[in-house]
């Protein structure tokens, strides 16, 4: 078949990105008519009533474009920062960003280096630009080297993108490591990308944010989203802090209109809201414990996490997995990530979080030592 040898070489091996199971998906699968989703890692709260009159404002004008520039936004976010509105680039998500970033910046046959497991994404998006990744693995307890990641940087090295906090293993890179990471690279040329996807619920001092890097090296790019903590994973905003140059760059390839009018508006509105973010991590941060201490008493073993998930560990993560959606809960396998032997896990609502304990008690007495 001609067409075959049509597809993007760097792209023939590439597995697509799985998502989370959909609500929808689920209902009409199975026709259950309630499902509670664990699997995305999203705020499960109420938006704030500021942003939900953003949303309604900004519907009014849906004749007209989006500002192509997202001026407003990126003054927003530059303002909260105290970066420039120069080095500041949006996207719809971090995913949004991600991809655009990477075709600004990559070649053909040039390497990234990502730790393994990871999000995915940033392979896909690599491999979209004919750019090879090099996987470097967690150590036995799941941490990142940072010899490892050094020893892993040849000649053809471009980008190192560390995912901090990591997904799906929930955890960060220590300040000093960080610190001797990214000096390293900026001697060598190399960018340093940080996706900070969950860094609004780190509340460890060790934790360096990529925004203090930022301020202390100049050369490093941080990846942010207001898919989680603020609540807008529909809206598909993200953003960048970026050295000028790459703004630049940037704005050659970004899809021009990618952040929509009321994603703009709504974004622009979150970024007000401190005391909402603030109560979202505690809630968050507490439900956690309450869900972690009710599967270790179950006697689960669970890995302790920085962000919005956690990891409990079963034996066949798939049929787990499977048994849970037939109850109407969906989980992540940790295995779509790259980790085995684990079920990645959303802290949902009070309720939705105790559902799931109880299904998860009632499947382990049925099945056993079989999950
Ligand atoms: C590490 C990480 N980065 C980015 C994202 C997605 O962000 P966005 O919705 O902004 O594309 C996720 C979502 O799960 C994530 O886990």
């Amino acid at each position: 078949m001609w067409l075959e040898n049509f597809i993007r070489r760097s792209i023939a091996d590439v597995e697509p990105y799985k998502p989370g199971k959909s609500i929808e998906e689920l209902k009409r699968e199975l026709g259950l008519t309630r499902v509670v989703r664990l699997c995305s890692n999203e705020n499960p709260w109420p938006l704030p009533d500021s942003v939900l009159s953003a949303i309604d404002e900004a519907s009014k004008m849906l004749n007209r474009y989006p500002d192509a520039e997202a001026y407003s936004l990126r003054k927003a976010i530059a303002r909260k920062l105290g970066v420039s509105v120069q080095e500041v680039i949006v996207g719809a998500g971090t995913e949004g960003v991600t991809f655009a970033l990477f075709q600004a910046l990559l070649e053909e046959d040039d390497e990234i280096v990502i730790s393994k497991p990871t999000y995915p994404l940033y392979k896909l998006a690599a491999s979209a630009c004919g750019a090879n990744c090099v996987e470097v693995p967690v150590d036995h307890d799941m941490r990142i080297s940072v010899t490892d990641i050094m020893e892993a940087c040849t000649e053809k090295t471009k980008l190192l993108v560390l995912c901090d906090p990591n997904n799906p293993t929930g955890l960060f890179l220590p300040r000093n490591d960080m610190l001797v990471l990214s000096s390293f690279l900026n001697r060598r040329n190399i960018l340093l990308v940080v996706d900070e996807a969950y860094a609004e619920f780190v509340t460890d001092p060790e934790y360096l944010s990529g925004i203090e890097l930022f301020h202390e090296i100049g050369n490093v790019v941080i990846l942010r989203t207001f898919s989680k903590i603020f609540g807008l994973a529909g809206l598909r905003v993200g953003y960048g802090i970026v050295p000028k140059p790459i703004t630049n760059a940037y704005a050659k390839v970004r899809r021009v209109f990618d952040v929509n009018s009321i994603a703009q508006a709504a974004a622009i509105a979150a970024l007000k809201e401190d005391n909402y973010v603030e109560k979202i991590r505690e809630l968050t941060l507490l439900e956690k414990e309450k869900v972690t201490r009710a599967l270790v008493n179950m006697g689960m073993e669970v890995r302790e996490t920085v962000t919005n998930f956690i990891l409990i560990k079963v034996n066949d993560e798939q049929k787990m997995f499977n048994e849970l959606l037939k109850e109407g809960i969906i989980v992540r396998p940790a295995s779509d990530l790259g980790l085995q032997g684990y079920l990645r896990v959303s802290i949902g609502l009070p309720e939705e979080n105790e559902q799931f304990i109880s299904t998860l008690r009632k499947l382990m007495r049925r099945l056993g030592d079989r999950v």
